[in-house]
């Protein structure tokens, strides 16, 4: 079994090891942007990298950053002691391309890390892509790469920009992302069981673990209450995989709360809350 620490370490270890600079996480306030109130993502520390106003002496980061996400525009709270998989604040384990690598490669990366380094059984894992609407097309190219890592067609998934387009705010770096989502029920052969229909749908049956963003639009306000998608310098890479929800995966249990990362917390305010 392995520890959320021994995750945390082991995820950052394999994105060194393929060429990323570590990167501390940045504070929970954002200190230099007005479009935000709290750190919501692993990328808000590099979004002016994003969108060419920042140059770092390194083309490709990872972190595990300290996100809270109770207000604005990804806004957990309401979600919060209703699911097993929800918190308002968490840590979100991200690799990053500045105009690098693209979607063939970070759509490796992940396969190769849960599958082979974590060793996560990949009949559990389904895939999602971005449908397309009127500015974007369908992510093609995405659902390609996943099928040559290994992926079976059938578990890869076109949604709407509900869930597949994101974007930090109403302004600021966004592009179509494409999520792998988790099967944690007790029998993965079963499809009456491992359905296609919990994927992004009701229940904790199926979570989403990571999601990789492929960064390519600068979105701004043109007149008040009106966007336009404009191109980034270069197409870079975003990713967000969520640290407690590789825990349950990787301890076996069924929800954030019975982490080692978040038990020992809860047993110590009972034991409060009962006078021990
Ligand atoms: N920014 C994306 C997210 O928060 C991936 O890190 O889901």
């Amino acid at each position: 079994m392995l520890t959320g620490n021994e995750i945390r370490e082991k995820f950052l270890q394999y994105f060194e090891r393929h060429g990323h600079t570590r990167v501390r996480s940045s504070p929970l306030l954002p200190a230099n942007d007005p479009t935000l109130l709290f750190t919501n993502a692993g990328m808000n520390q590099f979004k002016d990298v994003f969108l060419g106003i920042e140059k770092r002496e390194y083309g490709r980061a990872c972190s595990s950053q300290k996100c809270l996400r109770a207000g604005g525009k990804h806004n957990d709270l309401d979600e919060v002691g209703k699911t097993a998989r929800h918190q308002t604040f968490f840590e979100m384990l991200g690799n990053f391309s500045f105009g690098d690598y693209f979607k063939e490669d970070a759509i490796k990366f992940a396969w190769d890390f849960l599958v082979n380094e974590l060793k996560m059984d990949s009949r559990r894992l389904w895939f999602t892509v971005f449908e397309g609407d009127d500015q974007v097309g369908p992510d093609e190219d995405a659902e390609r790469f996943w099928a040559q890592v290994g992926a079976p067609r059938e578990r890869i998934l076109r949604f709407s920009g509900k869930d597949n387009f994101w974007q930090m705010g109403e302004t600021g770096p966004c592009g179509p992302c494409s999520e792998i989502h988790y099967y944690l029920g007790d029998d993965p052969q079963d499809p009456t069981k491992n359905r296609v229909d919990l994927v992004n749908g009701p229940g904790d049956t199926t979570m989403e673990i990571w999601n990789l963003v492929f960064m390519q639009y600068n979105r701004i306000e043109i007149e008040p209450g009106k966007y336009k998608l404009e191109p980034l310098p270069k197409p870079s890479v975003d990713t967000g995989l969520g640290l407690e929800r590789t825990a349950v995966i990787m301890q076996g249990v069924k929800s954030n709360y019975e982490t080692d990362l978040l038990k020992p917390i809860i047993d110590f305010a009972a034991e409060l809350a009962v006078g021990k």
